[in-house]
């Protein structure tokens, strides 16, 4: 049932509660008034004829007593009057209230009852002495029971009611759409906008009453969500951006080591080479000593073709080819390769990968990332020892370089007994040119490029901090 109709229904009930006790009382009220007049009729009435029936009976005796009070009976049918005795010994004449209750007749002059055995009746009696006997005229009239008076309350309420309460659903039907349903249906429309999202969505309520105070509420609640989403919106934007400038001047911060490195790198091999050149060019070495000269250029040259070559490498890498597919097979060929160098230092290559693994990846790529890690953790190594390489599930975020949710992600992670990663090097060993090994061992772009690859490939490599022994490396995939 709609609210304004249940409204109405309370109204109109409640309405003729009020109405049927109103309408009772004025009733009863009524009635009273009228049984106090009508005794007061009879009381007037008895003693009119209380004179004329002695005088009658003094003349004519009983018969045209009652003859008189016929003629009265014959004049008016609302009363009907009667002779009694009341002296508690008729044969005739017996009145309707027993004598014994009108024992105070005489001293009072008139005493009126009523009676509710059958039609309701008012009967008063007014005394009449008869030769020296107790005589009385008794006058009977009758009067509404309060059956009767509640039947008609009852009738009247019921009309009353009935008109009220169509009045109401008139007024309903015409007045609370308007005032209840139509309000009540934009605040609900305003809701449902809010729920898909439309926060610039609001309910034109101009009313001073509690619609109008829930109408400015939610309108005020979806301002507050729309200015809180703006808000949000633009510190992403920031954030975003401020993300974006840092990756650029990483970029050329990279940039710039990268071609520090290359010039260092490079500077020194053709200083080499210029100066063995030149003392060829001279003659001032002659004979096996230019021939040890130009072997020694040709090593140069050697050199600066590897770290140039690893760089067009790099430069020219294309996007990885991912495929889904087990990584236990890629890990063994890494292995297999590298087992006669990691032989010749006494250490030995563990897989613990097992053959359910798999991997969305460019199998060269990795085989190149997972070759320059072992290699670093064999060549860390001085003494004997084993280098494990194993792969695990993890959710977790990324890191805040990358930015993201958290996912699952593809754990491979190398590991191995050397001397680990000095931490104060430990922020430097991704870039170019970063080395701590002997010059000609190794040029310092094993881990940049790898880190590269790995990057290409949506994830990233990390350094275990704080391990007791050796190094362990973790490289993250998207699993
Ligand atoms: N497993 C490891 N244990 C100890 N130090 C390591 C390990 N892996 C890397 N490093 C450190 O990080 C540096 C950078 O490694 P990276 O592989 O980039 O270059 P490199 O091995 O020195 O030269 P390249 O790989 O180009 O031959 C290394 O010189 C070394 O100091
Ligand atoms: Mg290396």
């Amino acid at each position: 049932m709609h609210l304004a109709r249940k409204l109405s229904l309370i109204f109109v009930l409640l309405g003729a509660a009020v109405l049927a006790g109103q309408i009772l009382f004025e009733l009863e009220h009524e009635i009273r008034v009228a049984g106090e007049d009508a005794r007061a009729d009879h009381r007037l009435l008895g003693r009119a004829l209380s004179g004329g029936v002695t005088a009658a009976w003094s003349r004519g005796g009983r018969d045209q007593a009652l003859e008189l009070l016929d003629r009265t009976n014959r004049f008016q049918q609302q009363v009907v009057v009667r002779w009694v005795w009341v002296d508690g010994q008729p044969t005739q004449d017996v009145p309707r209230i027993p004598a014994p209750r009108l024992q105070a007749l005489d001293r009072v002059g008139f005493l009126s009852f009523e009676l509710d055995d059958g039609p309701p009746q008012l009967i008063s009696y007014v005394p009449v002495a008869v030769n020296g006997r107790a005589g009385a005229i008794e006058i009977s009239e009758s009067i509404l029971s309060h059956g009767e008076v509640a039947l008609r309350g009852v009738r009247s309420v019921a009309v009353s009611s009935a008109l009220l309460g169509g009045l109401f659903l008139i007024a309903t039907v015409l007045i609370g759409r308007r005032l209840i349903g139509e309000p009540v249906q934009s605040l609900v429309q305003l809701a449902q906008q809010v729920e898909i999202g439309k926060l610039d969505a609001r309910a034109s309520l101009e009313r001073n009453d509690e619609l109008g105070l829930l109408a400015a509420a939610m309108n005020k609640m979806a301002r507050g969500r729309q200015e809180a989403n703006a808000r949000l919106a633009q510190e992403t934007a920031a954030k975003l951006e401020a993300q974006e400038s840092a990756r650029h001047a990483d970029r050329l911060s990279t940039v710039g080591k990268l071609a520090a490195g290359v010039a260092h790198e490079l500077g020194t091999p053709l200083n080499v080479v210029d100066g063995r050149a030149r003392m060829i060019a001279a003659g001032s070495v002659a004979g096996p000593a230019a021939q040890n000269s130009a072997r020694i250029i040709s090593e140069q040259v050697s050199t600066m073709i590897r770290i140039i070559r690893q760089l067009l490498d790099f430069a020219r890498r294309r996007p990885p080819k991912r495929e889904a597919q087990p990584l236990q097979p890629l890990v063994a060929r890494t292995l297999d390769l590298l087992r006669p160098l990691a032989l010749r230092r006494s250490v030995t290559l563990h897989s613990e990968v097992g053959p359910q693994v798999q991997a969305l990846v460019d199998p060269d790529g990795i085989c190149q990332v997972l070759t320059n890690l072992v290699m670093n953790s064999i060549q860390a190594m001085e003494r004997p020892g084993q280098v494990r390489i194993r792969a695990l599930e993890e959710s977790r975020a990324p890191p805040p370089h990358l930015s993201g949710a958290p996912r699952r992600w593809l754990r491979i992670e190398v590991e191995d007994e050397g001397p680990g990663i000095r931490p104060e090097i430990r922020p430097h060993i991704f870039e170019p040119f970063f080395t701590t090994k002997e010059v000609g061992e190794g040029t310092g772009l094993g881990l940049f490029v790898s880190y590269g690859i790995i990057q290409d490939h949506g994830g990233w490599i990390a350094v275990e901090p704080d391990r007791a022994v050796g190094a362990r490396l973790q490289i993250y995939l998207p699993a």
